[in-house]
């Protein structure tokens, strides 16, 4: 029996079901999607659906839900989403595999999933199954094959037709046998999708009671602090990759949180929190359409107001995740201003956390400095000056900005990780 327990022998390890860590990732990952959300956890559904129908055990019928879930890890831009749901074949689709495989071979953990999300748009028939081995290009031609679907399915959930498109569905997949997709697995589909059962599963009343399931059969994992930093690693080059405007801006801040909170006396062990709190800050941005967030010139109320929620959307990821309440709160709150001005909660200095405060200072600081498509960073004095006029509006905290003020070197360096290794 699996319970839920702290283990008190290391300060810093959590016991965690992992499932909550991939469901964390799947709901970032449905931001990308803004409207169109759930598309990996279809795609997880119907393919661990197709795996039950072909009496695999119950590991590998719960591996091909998470595949399910985690085969989109390379699609942070809304443009890319729309391209491959709106296309069968769209020809751009191979980078958003190579980044999956990338992150994932990285984290021991996950780095069995890396090879089929890899190949999970290459055709059967161009699939190298000799370097893949017969079960991994089973996977990621099954994954191939069910996200299809989901394309195919994906102007019907809307307007309540799916039931009434089946059979066209159905024969639009028979058609791809053996080129597309392997002839097995077209008719392990074929097989599984006969049932009305298999289409309603992929509601979104039946998707979250999947989810429980699927979540109550998940394992716990000992976690400690510098593994959940890999994790958070994985989902900050999401959120970086997103935009050139972003990229390594969730690093920079992780860093410098971590530089500011070693000289304002938070604990190492919050030190090392408040990093990973830096890398997960913006994955709310996920849910910003890329014109948005790319927009050279002034955003209109409207886009400022999709803007402004993303601090709210990562509240919303995190807050599913047990035992990480801290890192969630401080990252939910980097736009929360000691003045009660800020977003989303209006909380003000009595109760806003140091280590709150200290990120909402990194994140500003780092984003001044860091060189963007459309300008360098900026001067010194201009960042002085702009800081110390929200000091003076009671926007951020005077003695953090001043541990930054007091050794600005230090602080560039912490901000621009990237230059520091060159
Ligand atoms: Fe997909
Ligand atoms: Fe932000
Ligand atoms: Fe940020």
């Amino acid at each position: 029996m699996k319970h839920e327990t702290t283990s008190h022998g290391h300060g810093d390890e959590l016991r965690i079901n992992f499932r909550h860590i991939l469901f964390a990732l799947s709901d970032a990952l449905d931001l990308v999607g803004i409207d169109d959300v759930a598309h990996g956890k279809r795609v997880g559904i119907m393919a661990a659906e197709c795996a039950r129908k072909a009496g695999d055990s119950p590991a590998d019928v719960s591996a091909l839900f998470d595949l399910g879930l985690l085969h989109d890890i390379g699609v942070s831009s809304s443009v890319t989403h729309g391209h491959l749901v709106q296309e069968f074949d769209w020809n751009g689709a191979q980078n958003h595999c190579e980044i999956g495989y990338e992150l994932l071979d990285a984290y021991p953990r996950l780095a069995w999933a890396a090879l089929p999300v890899r190949y999970h748009h290459t055709r059967w028939d161009c699939l190298p199954i000799d370097l893949l081995g017969k079960s991994a290009a089973n996977w990621a031609n099954l994954i191939y094959l069910t996200d299809r679907v989901d394309g195919l399915a994906a102007a019907h959930y809307a307007d309540g037709s799916l039931l009434m498109s089946t059979q066209s569905i159905r024969q639009f997949i028979e058609k791809c046998a053996g080129t597309y997709f392997s002839p097995e697995l077209v008719d392990l589909f074929l097989e599984a999708s006969r049932s009305e059962a298999f289409w309603l599963s992929l509601e979104p009343r039946s998707i979250q009671a999947y989810l429980s399931e699927m979540l109550a059969q998940g394992d716990y994992c000992s976690m400690a602090l510098p593994e959940l930093k890999q994790v958070a690693e994985i989902f900050s080059r999401i959120v970086d990759a997103k935009s050139p405007f972003t990229a390594e801006h969730s690093h920079g801040v992780a860093s410098l949180a971590r530089h500011i909170g070693r000289r304002t006396g938070v604990s190492p062990e919050n030190c090392a929190k408040l990093e990973i709190a830096g890398l997960l800050h913006d994955i709310g941005k996920l849910r910003v359409p890329d014109e948005v967030l790319d927009k050279p010139g002034k955003l209109d109320e409207r886009e400022r107001k999709i803007m402004n929620s993303h601090s709210f959307e990562t509240y919303q990821i995190l807050r599913c995740i047990p035992r990480l309440e801290d890192i969630s709160h401080w990252a939910s709150c980097h736009h929360e201003e000691p003045n009660g001005n800020g977003y989303p909660f209006h909380i003000d200095a009595r109760t806003l956390e140091l280590e709150a405060r200290i990120l909402r200072v990194a994140d500003i600081f780092q984003a001044m400095v860091q060189n963007r498509p459309y300008r360098r960073g900026l001067p010194q004095e201009d960042v002085r000056l702009f800081m110390a006029d929200l000091c003076g509006r009671g926007a951020i905290d005077r003695e953090i900005f001043e541990v930054i003020d007091s050794d600005l070197p230090a602080a560039y360096q912490a901000a621009l990780p990237s230059l520091a290794s060159v």
